[in-house]
Order: structure tokens, then C-alpha cells, then sequence
């Protein structure tokens, strides 16, 4: 089978990692260090199946055209990519379907908005009600801040028409967990689970970011707590868009928060999350490109499986990430770090430089280094180990990612069941 992943960043170079152990796969436009990488754009492209990464295509419909043609896609149409294109959307779609998520209320206009804060008990997250790569949410205590956004988001200052609109809803707090299920239309089936770190700094210090960094298996996701969200969160989801007439075929990544009143929906993405799809695919026992397949042409024959490793990746930045990006940096470094036993690395931000094969920094996230092993911990070092191999001018990371979870000791026997015998 032929697959097209279209896409730039490190998660479609694992996508096309993972998929090219049973299909050729061409990734477009990809970048100079994803193998298969062509300029040639998407509708031009044959291909068997097509499996939309990024968010932004997927909500100006790239999935309806191509199946306009009468290609097979992995992905929602503009429809069900509303999910992703407006939380104001995608909240009054989780009360319908009766999902619990955090108290809110949206505006357009600045008095009620204002008023709607001074009724909460201290704790704000404001939010664009539109695309704003992963920026455009606002968490804090203070109520000077908060309306500051609420100011800078309505007026367009801050995020342009995606702001135009703004989601504000309770502070909720506890960790974090990902569940990302492939859809078929009818049926949703989870993939092992994930846990990102969005802020920049070690300690969940500093702005929020796109991911810094993420792990799987989460030691606090046993079978039945994703068998629950399953049944309680995410089929609900998928049968209230059903029932609007949405047949969602692609990914539901299902961002939840573990609070102490119970599991809350925090959002839905439309799509592999980015870095967690760097630590979830590449555990995979069973063959991706079947699944994907399946799901696209509408019913989904085989469940996933997973090895017991773990995963644990890394993400290495550039100077300036998140606020002011600098390009061109020389990286060294990489086939070393390939080298290494259990580490692989996955590009996003990078550009061809001026000596034939060799990459500089073309963007925020820069590279994603993965670390393989039996247990968190050790798939931890590896990580690392990667990470020390690669150097450029201003390389920035987190030296927290997975830290606390390589410390659990973990009940082995309430883990998700795997297709091999050791557990981490
Ligand atoms: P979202 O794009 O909606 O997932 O928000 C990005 C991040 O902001 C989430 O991963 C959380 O860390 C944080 N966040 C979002 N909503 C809330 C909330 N209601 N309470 C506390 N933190 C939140
Ligand atoms: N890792 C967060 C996201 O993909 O949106």
C-alpha cells in the first residue's frame, strides 16, 4: 500500500516511521529530515490512503476535497474538525453529549465577559475560541491578567479573528492525561495512553508551548480508568456527532484533566498530538497502516496493540522557543544519537544546510529525541542520552520530562493489556 502523510512536523515523521514498516509512504511537504519528503503537493499525489497530520488543513476541509475525489482519508472532514476550530463549538457539543468538562461560558463582548470573571472563585482560564497553535489559553490566579486577555483576545490584538470570541471556564487542576482514539465513524478504539508537558520550563515553569516533551505508557492510566474515559467521554462524542450527521473518521485526542471531583474533558483535538503520537506509535505491535486504512473506509477490524515498553521523548528547541524562534543554527549531532540503542529521532523544525546532508534549525520545535526500553526509567536515560549527543547554538529542553513517572513503582498487573510479556 501507498500512504500519503501530509504534514511537516516531527509527528508525521513518526507517523511515516511507523507506517513504512508495512507501506511505502511519501510525506508531504515534509522536511529535508523525513525520508520521503516531497514538494509535490497533496492532490497530486497518488496514493492508496491519505492521513492528514496537522489541525489547520483538517479544519479548511483537506479531507472532504480528497475524498471528493473518491481517495481513502484518515481524518475528519471540516465538520467533525470543528472540534478542534472552535471550543465554543466543542463545548456545547460536550454537554450534549453529556460529557463532563470545566464550567464555562463564551463571549463576544467585553462587559459580560468581565462579569462572567468577577463571579469565579479565583482560579481563570481564558481561551481563544479559535486556532492558536497550542497558545492562545490563558491559566492563572490573577484577575488582572485574566482580564487582560479577555481585553487583548476580543479586541483581535492578541490572536486575530481566533480570538474574536473567547471561551472563559473554571481552573481546574490535577495531571494530565492524553487518549488518542482512531474513529471509524461509528466506533472509537483507544491507543495506549500519553502524558505531554506543555509549559517550557522544567517544573511546568514558563509559557505554555505546543508539547516540551511526552511519555507512554502513564502509570496512572490503568485499563479501567481509559476503558471509563472510553465509554463515559469519548464514544458519547463520537455517537453526538453521528447524531449531528458527522462521520468522523480520524483521530479524537481526548485531553483530560484527573481532578479530584473525577476525570473532566479539557478539549478534543482532531488529530495525533504532537508529541505524544512520538511515544505512542512506535509502541505499536500491530500494523498501523491496517488500522488507519480501516478506520478511513469506515469500519475497524482489528484492535490496536501495544508493546510493554516504554517511551519517553524529548523535545529539543531553539533559541527564543516559544516567543521568537531563531533559525539557522547547525545541528550536530544526529547519527550519533541514532546510534545509541533505543533512541531514535524525529525531525520537525529543520532545514537543509549548506553542506550536502546536513541540517540547520528552521523552526520552535526542532527535533524530537525518543528513548525506548523496557521501563520508563530507562527509556528516560536513553532519551537523555540522545539529547546529550546533538548540540546546536541555544538548543533548549527540559531535563524533567518523565521524571516523576520513572520514580512510580508500578502496579504491573493494572496496566492496559499488551501483546508481550514484560511490563515496565
Ligand atoms: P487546551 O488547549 O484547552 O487543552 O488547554 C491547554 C492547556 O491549558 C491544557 O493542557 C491545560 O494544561 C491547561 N488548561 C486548559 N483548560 C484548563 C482548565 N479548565 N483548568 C486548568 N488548566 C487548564
Ligand atoms: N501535545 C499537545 C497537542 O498536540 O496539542
Amino acid at each position: 500500500m501507498r500512504v500519503c502523510v501530509v504534514g511537516s512536523g516531527a509527528r508525521e515523521h513518526a507517523l511515516a516511521v511507523v507506517l513504512g514498516r508495512t507501506a511505502e509512504v511519501v510525506v508531504t511537504p515534509g522536511n529535508p529530515g523525513i525520508p520521503g519528503s516531497t514538494t509535490q503537493p497533496v492532490e497530486e499525489i497518488v496514493a492508496d490512503l491519505y492521513v492528514v497530520g496537522p489541525e489547520v488543513p483538517l479544519v479548511d476541509g483537506l479531507a472532504d476535497r480528497l475524498r471528493a475525489t473518491g481517495a481513502l482519508v484518515f481524518g475528519p472532514g471540516a465538520d467533525g474538525a470543528r472540534l478542534e476550530g472552535s471550543k465554543e463549538w466543542m463545548k456545547e457539543l460536550l454537554v450534549a453529549a453529556g460529557v463532563a468538562t470545566a464550567d464555562h461560558a463564551s463571549f463576544t463582548e467585553l462587559e459580560p465577559a468581565l462579569a462572567y470573571l468577577d463571579t469565579m472563585p479565583g482560579f481563570y482560564v481564558v481561551k481563544t475560541d479559535g486556532l492558536a497553535a497550542g497558545k492562545g489559553v490563558l491559566v492563572t490566579e490573577s484577575i488582572d491578567e485574566a482580564r487582560d486577555a479577555v481585553r487583548s483576545y476580543l479586541s483581535g490584538d492578541a490572536f486575530g479573528d481566533a480570538g474574536r470570541t473567547v471561551v472563559i471556564e473554571e481552573g481546574l487542576t490535577g495531571p494530565e492525561l492524553s487518549v488518542l482514539a482512531v474513529c471509524d465513524g461509528h466506533r472509537a478504539v483507544a491507543l495506549a495512553p500519553a502524558q505531554d508537558f506543555k509549559r517550557f520550563g522544567d517544573g511546568d515553569a514558563g509559557p505554555n508551548t505546543g508539547g516540551m516533551g511526552a511519555y507512554s505508557p502513564v502509570p496512572a492510566a490503568t485499563e479501567a480508568m481509559v476503558a471509563e474515559l472510553m465509554a463515559n467521554s469519548v464514544t458519547p462524542t463520537l455517537t453526538e456527532l453521528r447524531r449531528r450527521g458527522i462521520d468522523y473518521r480520524g483521530v479524537l485526542y481526548a485531553g483530560i484533566m484527573l481532578t479530584p471531583a473525577g476525570p473532566k474533558m479539557l478539549e478534543y483535538n482532531v488529530r495525533f498530538g504532537d508529541p505524544e503520537a512520538q511515544v505512542v506509535l512506535p509502541r505499536m505491535t500491530s500494523d498501523l497502516t491496517a488500522l488507519l486504512a480501516e478506520a478511513a473506509a469506515g469500519k475497524i477490524e482489528h484492535e490496536p496493540t501495544f508493546s510493554t515498553d516504554a517511551a519517553v521523548t524529548v523535545v529539543c528547541a531553539a533559541e527564543g522557543y516559544p516567543q521568537a524562534p531563531r533559525s539557522g543554527d547547525t545541528i550536530h549531532g544526529l547519527s550519533d544519537a541514532r546510534a545509541l540503542e533505543g533512541v531514535e529521532v524525529f525531525c520537525a523544525g529543520v532545514a537543509a544546510g549548506e553542506a550536502p546532508g546536513s541540517l540547520v534549525t528552521a523552526g520552535g520545535r526542532v527535533l524530537n529525541v525518543v528513548g525506548t526500553a523496557p521501563t520508563i526509567a530507562a527509556a528516560r536515560e536513553r532519551a537523555y542520552a540522545g539529547v546529550a549527543a546533538i548540540s546546536w547554538d541555544g538548543l533548549a529542553h527540559r531535563s524533567d520530562i518523565a521524571r516523576a513517572a520513572a520514580q512510580i513503582v508500578i502496579d504491573t498487573d493494572d496496566l492496559p493489556a499488551t501483546s508481550e510479556g514484560r511490563r515496565p
